[in-house]
């Protein structure tokens, strides 16, 4: 049998499993399996007892594992690192023809209880947050149990203002420990949270909350950030004026600049504190939803990809803990927005359930100077830094001394993720920063992976890292490059498509209310696998490297963004009938969308009037950070004889790859190229010019 081979394989790991495999009657009813020996596991290990056995183990024995008998594998794991109410009865269900995914059946736990109480237990005093405020040298700690007591507070007011279990709550705030709070609220009664970036505009928000239909909202008064207090009630009132389901707006006072409030309106921090600070714990099968959270796909409505409680704590618990190298009393500063799914795993459920100490940060790299984050390495002694590659373009521009004069000895594993990270940006994070003695984790995920999947992290010790290169499948992990006509390619020195050919328990379970659209992204191009929209090379060595999207996905400044989404605002400016939007590359952003827009032939348009239209209309609809960074007036655009848009030719003309268009056999009208590459000459000139100028 497969596990006795691999508990011989991989010794002191099995030790609790074999320990607890006495026959009995549950044995016989479900035959062979981890779950058996659950009923001994409702008291859980102390921590560290998985990791301290596994430790010992070789991580090729581990994965080899992972991948031949998952069942086993994370079914134990599942049983040593989480406390259940209920012990889980199968270890899955999984189908990805069908998409459907079920781990943990059976089982009932709390998410809340598993990020809290289990460690309040152990060290109630031990900081669970350090939010690291926008002015430096102002951070706020937040013990265990003070963030158990607030966020018990927090879930009293959702439910004395009749939130129930199943019942979706968005929240809108900035990094903070209530933001925090509000996300394990939910958790601890069931409700289901969907975070919106607090930089999203308001009909980006509306159209978050109307497609979950949430009862409630939760913001702040403003945020701050940068030194710059950016309004937020405001942009929620003017959401919910088109939300109905909402029934109330808490408002939490982040400055105190007065509010004004309207008959929605709740004071939190009013509310919470006539609340108790005790409350008890939901149990929650393993597959009711956790979150909701929004993502870009190709086409124009973002969908809110729904993650469960088991199977998706489980993945970032054991994801942040060896991806990461963390350790007992290390300090892990993840500096991403906990409106996006790095901020969700890897600053909230991750950290929270192994009990470590996790940095909540407020402020941006350079305020107040390209210092900050290693001032505040210094500061709040960092063991764990993890970061977007567009922060460090940003920051490789500035004299190393901004880095050099804190000291870093506190950091011991550096990590990086959102977009590829170019070699140039890797060294100086590797050398720089981590004075060539940290390794360096060039992390590969997405919001529907619910945590890491591919890294350099765990590996044998010795074993080197290739720079900008994410590496190795993490435990369960299979990932499959399929070749142009659906072929899985084998060996090395290939590029294809990127799949996962099995099912892990941190991946997306639905689109939310949507679940064909689930089925037809990610399961119908390559059927039997998971298909991530990323294209991948696989080295003679057999290792990852990410190539792109291979959609019409782009990522500005490692936030997911989709072409068609910039379209649809685009085109509801009256005066244009067509646009296209394409990637173009940036030297610090990585992306910006370039948009090629057709306008109507009216006498006395004023296009420059026109263009500005259009870029309100963006930040209005989505948010500043999607406005296109340039804009391509042109008579037609290239399209395919059944009307569909030629992107690639786009991309060609932006990137002045005129020369080599490719196959253009399947345009319509041929001559709609020629203007094109005019226009762009025309507007590469124009652009040039206005450059000089500024420098003059
Ligand atoms: C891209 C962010 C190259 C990729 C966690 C993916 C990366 C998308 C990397 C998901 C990386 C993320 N190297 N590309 N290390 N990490 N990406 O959902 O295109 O916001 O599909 O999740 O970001 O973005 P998302």
């Amino acid at each position: 049998m497969a596990a006795a081979q691999s508990r011989r394989g991989t010794g002191l790991f099995w030790t609790r499993l074999s320990r607890c495999r006495t026959p009995g009657p549950a044995q016989t009813r479900t035959g062979a399996g981890p779950h058996r020996c659950l009923s001994s596991v409702s008291a859980p290990p102390p921590p560290g007892t998985w990791s301290s056995e596994l430790s010992r183990l070789s991580h090729r024995d581990l994965y080899r594992l992972s991948v031949t008998n998952p069942d086993q594998f994370w079914g134990s794991a599942a049983a040593d690192r989480l406390r259940w109410v209920e012990p889980f009865k199968r270890v899955r269900d999984c189908d990805l023809s069908s998409g459907k995914i079920s781990w943990f059946l059976g089982g009932k736990l709390n998410v809340s209880v598993n990020c809290l109480d289990v460690h309040v237990e152990k060290h109630p005093d031990r900081a669970a947050l350090i939010w690291e405020r926008d002015e430096p040298g102002t951070e706020v700690k937040v013990t265990y149990r003070e963030l158990l007591e607030t966020t018990c507070r927090l879930a009293n007011t959702l439910k004395s203002h009749g939130i129930q279990k199943g019942d979706r709550v968005a929240v809108y705030m900035p990094v903070s420990p209530l933001a925090v709070a509000a996300m394990l609220a939910c958790a601890r009664i069931g409700a289901v949270h969907t975070v919106v970036f607090a930089g999203f505009s308001s009909e980006a928000l509306a159209g978050r909350i109307q497609d979950a239909q949430c009862k409630v909202v939760l913001t702040c008064n403003e945020a701050v950030r940068g030194g710059r207090v950016v309004p937020l009630k405001s942009t929620v009132d003017a959401a919910v004026r088109s939300c109905p389901t909402v029934q109330h707006v808490f408002v939490s006072q982040r400055t105190e600049n007065p509010t004004e409030m309207g008959p929605l309106d709740v004071p939190l921090e009013e509310a919470m504190s006539s609340q108790s600070p005790v409350c008890p714990a939901e149990p929650l099968d393993s597959e009711d939803l956790l979150f909701l959270l929004y993502t870009s796909g190709s086409t124009g409505k973002p969908k809110g990809v729904v993650h469960t409680q088991a199977g998706y704590l489980l993945y970032t618990s054991l994801t942040h803990q060896y991806v990461f190298d963390h350790r007992d009393g290390d300090v892990f500063g993840c500096v991403a927005d906990v409106g996006w799914i790095t901020g969700h795993s890897y600053v909230v459920y991750g950290p929270l359930s192994n009990g470590a100490t996790t940095v909540l940060f407020e402020s941006t790299p350079v305020y107040p100077n390209p210092g900050r984050y290693w001032e505040t390495v210094e500061r709040l002694r960092i063991s764990q830094f993890y970061g977007a590659p567009t922060a460090l373009r940003l920051l490789l521009k500035y004299d190393d001394s901004w880095v050099k004069k804190f000291d870093r000895s506190s950091l011991r594993t550096l990590g990086s993720v959102g977009e590829p990270i170019n070699h140039e940006a890797w060294h100086w994070f590797h050398s720089v920063v981590g004075e060539g003695r940290c390794p360096l984790v060039d992390t590969w995920w997405q919001t529907e992976t619910g945590g890491i999947c591919i890294a350099p992290r765990p590996a044998e010790e010795d074993a080197p890292i290739v720079p900008a290169m994410a590496m190795r499948p993490f435990f369960g992990i299979q990932p499959v490059l399929m070749g142009e006509k659906g072929e899985p390619l084998s060996g090395g020195s290939v590029t294809g498509a990127l799949c996962i050919s099995q099912p892990w328990p941190g991946m997306a379970r639905s689109i939310y209310g949507d679940h064909q659209r689930f089925i037809d992204a990610y399961f119908k191009p390559y059927p039997g696998c998971y298909f991530t929209g990323d294209g991948a090379y696989r080295s003679e060595d057999g290792y990852y490297q990410i190539t792109g999207r291979m959609d019409d996905v782009i990522n500005v400044s490692g936030h997911r963004l989709g072409t068609a989404e910039i379209e649809d605002a685009l085109d509801e400016h009256p005066a244009v009938p067509e646009t296209a939007v394409v990637g173009f590359p940036h030297d610090i952003k990585g992306e910006v969308p370039f948009a090629f827009v057709v306008l109507k032939e009216e006498s006395g348009l004023d296009r420059a009037a026109v263009l500005k239209q259009l870029r309100e209309l963006v930040t209005t609809k989505i948010a500043k950070y999607a406005v296109p960074e340039h804009f391509l007036v042109v008579k037609r655009l290239p399209k395919t004889r059944s009307g569909k848009i030629m992107r690639r030719i786009l991309r060609s003309v932006a990137m002045e790859k005129s020369g080599d268009l490719g196959d253009t056999s399947t345009l319509d009208d041929s001559s709609v190229v020629k203007e094109i590459i005019e226009a762009h000459e025309q507007y590469r000139k124009q652009r040039a010019e206005e450059e000089k100028k500024k420098q003059q």
